[in-house]
C-alpha cells in the first residue's frame, strides 16, 4: 500500500488578492486596461511602481496586458506588485468575482477552511463602498462548500488613524465570518506599536489578533507586536531566530507562527529554502502552521508548502502537529473543527 500522504485542508494565512487565479486577473486586465486603471493613482504609488523594472510593462502608455506582475525578487518589489494588482479590482462586481474565483479554486484544491486576509483599505481606495465589501464577504462566508473566515488587514501603510476609523466602521456593521485583524504592508517602515489602540479595540470585541512581524523586519518587530499589540499569533515571525531569547519566549508561551516558506524565499527574506529558519524554530519547540500567504504571486499551493517543509527535513510528526495547530489556533475553532478535520489523511 502507498504510504498515507498528508492532505492539508485548512490554512490560517492567505491573502485574498494573493490567491487570485491568474485567469481571473487576465479578465480584470481586459476590463480595466492599465492606463485607465492607474489614471487616478497618487504620484507616490506611481513612483513606487516605477522603481521596479518588472512592473514597467504596466506603466508604458501602450501597456501590454499581463506584464510581469510576478517578476519581483525582493520584499518591497513584491509589495509593489501586490499594491498594483489592487488597482484592477475596481467595482463591487470585481470584488465579488474575486471572492468567487478564489473560493472555487480553494475548493478544487481540497481546502475546507481558510482564514483569508482581506486588505480592506485597498479596495476602499479603489472606490468600492465598504457596504459592498461587507456584503460580498458575508455572502462568501455562507458558502456550503468551504468555510471562509475573514481577517481584516488594516494595512499599516495607511497609518493608525485610518486603521482605527476603519475598525470602528466595521464594528458598527460587522460582516459575517469576520474573525480577526492583522497588519500587512511595509513592516520595516511601519512598526506595530502605534496600532495598539486598534488592536485593543479589536480584542475587546472578541476578534482574534495576528500581525505580520519578523518577516521584513527583525526580532524587535516581533517583541513589539507581543508587548504592544498582545497578539494571539504571529504572521511569519521567522526572523525570530536572530534573537535566541525571543525563540525561547515564543516556545514557552506557545505563541504560534504562521509560516509561509515559499513566499519567504521569493521575497528574499531568506536567500534559499535551505537557509530558512523553520528547522531551527521547530527544534526549539516553537508552534507553527504552514500557509501559502500569496499562492498566485509565489506560485505555490498548500500541499506544496508541506512538500517544501518536508524537503527541509521537518519530520512527519512535526507536519502532523502543524496540521493540528490549524485547529488549535484557528480564530473560529468550531467552524474549523466541527465539519472538517484538517487532520484528514487521504
Ligand atoms: N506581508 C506583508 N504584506 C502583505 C503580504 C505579506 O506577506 N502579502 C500581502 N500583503
Ligand atoms: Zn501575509
Amino acid at each position: 500500500m502507498e504510504p498515507a500522504t498528508l492532505r492539508p485542508a485548512a490554512e490560517l494565512h492567505v491573502h485574498l488578492r494573493g490567491a487570485m487565479p491568474p485567469a481571473y486577473f487576465a479578465q480584470l486586465l481586459e476590463r480595466h486596461p492599465p492606463a485607465r486603471a492607474l489614471a487616478q493613482a497618487p504620484e507616490r504609488h506611481l513612483a513606487f511602481f516605477r522603481r521596479w523594472p518588472h512592473l514597467a510593462g504596466f506603466l508604458a502608455p501602450d501597456a501590454p496586458a499581463g506584464a510581469d506582475l510576478f517578476g519581483f525578487s525582493t520584499f518591497p518589489g513584491f509589495l509593489a506588485s501586490y499594491l498594483l494588482s489592487g488597482y484592477f479590482v475596481r467595482t463591487p462586481a470585481d470584488f465579488r468575482g474575486l471572492l468567487d474565483a478564489v473560493a472555487t479554486d480553494f475548493v478544487a484544491q481540497g481546502l475546507r477552511y481558510a482564514e483569508v486576509t482581506v486588505s480592506v483599505p485597498e479596495y476602499l481606495m479603489q472606490g468600492i463602498p465598504l457596504e459592498a465589501v461587507c456584503e460580498a464577504l458575508s455572502e462568501a462566508s455562507r458558502r456550503p462548500d468551504i468555510r471562509l473566515r475573514w481577517i481584516v488587514d488594516l494595512v499599516r501603510n495607511f497609518g493608525h488613524d485610518a486603521a482605527l476609523d476603519l475598525l470602528r466602521r466595521l464594528l458598527a456593521r460587522p460582516p459575517a465570518g469576520w474573525v480577526g485583524v492583522t497588519l500587512g504592508g511595509s513592516e520595516a517602515e511601519f512598526p506595530p506599536g502605534p496600532f495598539r489602540e486598534s488592536f485593543e479595540l479589536a480584542r475587546a470585541h472578541g476578534l482574534g489578533l495576528t500581525v505580520h512581524a519578523g518577516e521584513a523586519a527583525g526580532p524587535e518587530s516581533v517583541w513589539e507586536a507581543l508587548r504592544e499589540l498582545r497578539v494571539d499569533r504571529i504572521g511569519h515571525g521567522v526572523r525570530a531566530v536572530e534573537d535566541p531569547r525571543l525563540v525561547e519566549h515564543l516556545a514557552e508561551r506557545g505563541i504560534p507562527l504562521e509560516v509561509c516558506l515559499t513566499g519567504n524565499v521569493k521575497t528574499g527574506v531568506f536567500p534559499s529554502l535551505a537557509a530558512h529558519s523553520l528547522p531551527q524554530l521547530d527544534a526549539a519547540g516553537v508552534a507553527f502552521t504552514l500557509n501559502t500567504d500569496d499562492p498566485t504571486f509565489f506560485a505555490t499551493t498548500l500541499a506544496g508548502e508541506f512538500e517544501a517543509a518536508r524537503s527541509l527535513g521537518i519530520s512527519e510528526q512535526a507536519l502532523g502537529d502543524a496540521l493540528a495547530n490549524v485547529e488549535r489556533f484557528a480564530f473560529d475553532r468550531d467552524a474549523c473543527r466541527i465539519r472538517f478535520s484538517p487532520l484528514r489523511l487521504c
